[in-house]
């Protein structure tokens, strides 16, 4: 369950691949000298990079050459392909961890800044809204949570999720070339299968939001195949595109199309993402039944207003508002 924090101090190994991704062949000697360790300790590193999947070559007289990196969300590569200011200028990459939304949690309560970004290969506990599960195996998909503090007032919480539903419809249309739609709260779908999900948590004073837990999982490569009795149908950006998406670049354009929504958004207020929210909402004027434990509506979707509540024009005319408490929508 341990991250690796890689800003204080930056692990060994990481310190090992960003001299490696920045030269041709280097000698174990120089590489030695240039990171203050014993010779012995870079190949105790190195081979451990080499168990991870990195392919790096080794030739006597010519020392270390770095050739393939695989597809692990290793924090310096990350820094490398992002240009933001504050998402993602602190990282933590968790192999394994219960939910980077539970660690998130703590991390911001401890006064994590904001943009703090914690990845996982695996999660033990993810969870979807309700403590629903969510699933996902091993290096196969995105799972991140980013820590934001925003100037919001606490009941515009659900900003957080709208901020990320544009800025994933945003990336993944860039990155993998495929359009996806917004299903009111938090989920986003593809081919009329569930891709992603946003799980939004927070803490607030009375008039403010003390921080904001964004987490989000996004099936690349892998998606249940069966859903559960009450779930929905679930696809992949592998089953939709037909090839393999590189989650890398899927997560730092994501953060680059994130910071600059959010800022924009800070500036100019919430109802610019209010509006790009609407241009991808797969619920807008479109019949939909909505319910939770004790009732059913069916109508047809409106927009959401500036509290992220869902407008439905009902059969009897009426317009009604429902926030996302324990309501599930069905198209
Ligand atoms: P629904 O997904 O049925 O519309 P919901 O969005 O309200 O309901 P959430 O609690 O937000 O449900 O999401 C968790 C649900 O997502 C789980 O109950 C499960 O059905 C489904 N799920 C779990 N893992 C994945 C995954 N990797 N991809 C797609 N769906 C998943
Ligand atoms: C949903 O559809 O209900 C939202 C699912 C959100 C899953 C992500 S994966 C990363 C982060 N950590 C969690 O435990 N949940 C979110």
């Amino acid at each position: 369950m341990k991250a690796l924090d890689h800003k204080t101090p930056p692990h060994p190994k990481e310190v090992i691949l960003g001299v490696l991704s920045q030269s041709d062949f280097i000698s174990g000697e120089v590489l030695a000298k240039q990171l203050g360790m014993t010779r012995p300790a870079v190949w105790k590193y190195i081979a451990q990079l080499k168990e991870e999947g990195f392919g790096i070559e080794s030739i006597q007289g010519r020392g270390y050459r770095l050739k393939a990196v695989p597809d692990i969300l290793y924090p310096d590569l990350i820094r490398q392909k992002i240009n933001t200011r504050r998402f993602g200028q602190k990282i933590f990459h968790f192999l394994r961890t219960d939910s980077t939304n539970i660690q998130a949690r703590s991390l911001a309560a401890d006064g994590a800044p904001e943009g703090t970004l914690l990845v996982a290969e695996y999660q033990e506990k993810g969870k979807g809204r309700l403590d629903r599960q969510w699933q996902s195996p091993s290096g196969k998909n995105l799972l991140f949570s980013l820590i934001l503090r925003p100037d919001w007032p606490p009941q515009q919480a659900f900003y957080g999720t709208v901020l990320a539903s544009v800025s994933l419809c945003r990336t993944i249309r860039e990155v993998a070339g495929i359009e996806v739609g917004i299903k009111w709260p938090n989920d986003l779908y593809s081919g009329g299968k569930k891709l992603a999900g946003i799980l939004t948590e927070f803490a607030t004073d009375p008039d403010r939001i003390e921080y904001m837990i964004v987490g989000i999982g996004i099936n690349c490569n892998w998606a249940p195949p069966k859903p559960p009795p009450e779930g929905q149908p679930a696809t992949s950006l592998l089953q939709e595109t037909g090839h393999k998406i590189s989650r890398l670049r899927l997560l730092t354009c994501f953060l680059n199309q994130a910071e600059n929504l959010y800022e924009k958004a800070g500036n100019e207020g919430v109802g610019l993402l209010k509006e790009e929210w609407n241009r991808y909402s797969l619920v807008i004027n479109r019949p939909v039944t909505i319910s939770n434990n004790q009732n059913t509506w069916t109508g047809i979707g409106q927009g959401i207003d500036d509290f992220g509540a869902l407008i439905l024009r009902l059969d009897n005319g009426q317009q009604e508002k429902f926030l996302a408490g324990d309501v599930r929508l069905r198209f």
